[in-house]
């Protein structure tokens, strides 16, 4: 049934979801969502009887979709991690209609023909909307200021997982000063890191903060602000970890600088998670001690930060058992980072309203994404329908992502997607997934580029 309603969405017919609680950054009401080819037409009372077919979201919150800004689909090179298919596949489970893509694959996406490959494979592959930043190196200036339609470039001013490193002064300072584009950074300090790293012998997985620590973050992310502000760029700093940095934007931000966060470094906090995770909490920038977190939900909260992104960096199990320092650094997020929100909120750490700014409106604002974000008519029918009183267990084994492996495991999230909808085709819905639409590459309208 739901298959002929995509179909007949895609052939122009009208879908109403009726009866939900629409929910914008600013304001909540009772309301019916008319969608026609794929973009919603109108949002009232009433509207039901407009339709060829309506979609019952009584008792459900109807939100725009979710927009993650920074994931890691390994696609193409890592295909036991996840691909393009997989990824936007628990994506569209965990309410993300369109997501930012990272550029360390294999290849990396630092030429013309990674980022054609790249689209391309996404065309036939993703579910969701996408789009893919443009790896910065120490020579491929041309390809980061020419590739077409790019949501930024992505700098590695520290190394994490992959080749990608651009940590001396002169090459940053040049990228910074050519060039309109956004420039989103990994803010830490490669210099202090390997320093750091030199300095422990035989570190164990509670060490990870102390090598890559707060320090490390808070000296890259000044340098990174101060290029932006030197040559006027357009920043965002990718998943914030320490309340110091927090701090230190909360006194020097700009507006062209934004700010990110992962709902892991909102979650959880050390020492406790390396104790019950071990290296399945190692990620880059670390998950820090309980001051960081509750300074970054404030931080959140004071709009020092802008919005929350998962960084969804898939390894496997097996990978991860290696232990560290042997185990590479990242955790998969996609399908949990809206219920680990909404759980926040039901402990009364925010509301449904803010969730939609961080998740959907300012994604959507922050990059310039065309259609995106926000549920209002004449903007892409991308939309997710919550049920905030359903209590699921996260299991491992049971996820849609390639590794299978949460940081929740055995938690209790309060608060999930039931419904995703991409461009007006239903894509998941309590479980099942609608494969027989694909989503499109996001078109990049940022006005900073022609200033
Ligand atoms: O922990 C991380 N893992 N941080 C990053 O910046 C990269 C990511 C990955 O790709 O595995």
């Amino acid at each position: 049934m739901l298959k002929q309603l995509a179909e007949k969405c895609r052939q122009g017919k009208r879908i109403v979801i009726s009866g939900g609680t629409v929910v914008t950054s600013c304001h909540q009401e009772e309301a019916d969502v008319l969608i026609e080819e794929g973009k919603v037409k109108a949002i009232g009372r009433g509207l039901s009887a407009q339709a060829d077919e309506v979609i019952d979201a009584r008792f459900l919150y109807v939100l725009p979709g979710l927009i993650d800004t920074q994931v890691h689909f390994r696609d193409p090179g890592f295909p036991e991690k996840e691909d393009l298919y997989s990824g936007s596949r628990a994506a569209a489970a965990g309410g993300i209609t369109s997501f930012l893509e990272m550029p360390n694959t294999r290849p990396p996406t630092t030429d013309f023909a990674a980022m054609a490959e790249k689209k391309a494979r996404a065309a036939q592959l993703s579910l969701v909307n996408y789009n893919f930043y443009a790896g910065a190196t120490a020579e491929n200036l041309t390809f980061l200021n020419e590739v077409p339609n790019i949501p930024g470039i992505k700098i590695f001013m520290g190394s994490s997982t992959g080749e990608l490193l651009v940590d001396q002064d002169e090459d940053l300072e040049r990228i910074f000063a050519h060039g309109r584009r956004l420039i989103a950074v990994h803010a830490e300090d490669e210099e202090l890191l390997k320093k750091n790293k030199a300095s422990i012998v035989s570190p164990t997985i509670k060490e990870h903060p102390k090598i890559r620590s707060v320090e490390v973050a808070l000296r890259a992310t000044q340098k990174a602000v101060g290029l932006a502000k030197k040559y006027r760029r357009r920043l965002h700093i990718l998943h914030l970890s320490t309340g110091d940095e927090a701090l230190y934007l909360a006194r020097e931000k700009t507006s062209y600088i934004s700010v990110e966060v992962t709902p892991q470094h909102l979650f959880f906090s050390a020492p406790e998670v390396y104790e019950k995770l071990g290296s399945y909490a190692q990620m880059n920038p670390p998950i820090r001690e309980k001051w960081h977190r509750d300074v970054l939900r404030r931080a959140l909260i004071a709009g020092v930060i802008d919005c929350v992104a998962t960084d969804h960096a898939p390894h496997t199990i097996e990978e991860k058992e290696r232990g560290y320092p042997h185990s590479p650094s990242g955790m998969p997020g996609v399908e949990t980072s809206l219920a680990v929100m909404l759980t926040l909120m039901h402990e009364g750490l925010w509301s449904l309203e803010q969730v939609v700014r961080w998740m959907a409106e300012s994604p959507a604002k922050l990059f310039g994404l065309k259609g995106k974000g926000f549920l209002f008519p004449g903007y892409d029918a991308d939309i997710v329908l919550v049920d905030l009183k359903k209590n699921k267990k996260v299991e491992n084994g049971k996820l849609y992502t390639r590794v299978n492996w949460s940081p929740y495991h055995g938690l209790i999230l309060r608060g999930w997607p039931i419904l995703t909808m991409v461009g007006g085709h239903v894509v998941f819905r309590e479980g099942e997934f609608f494969e027989d639409c694909r989503g499109r590459e996001i078109e990049i309208e940022a006005e900073w580029e022609y200033a």
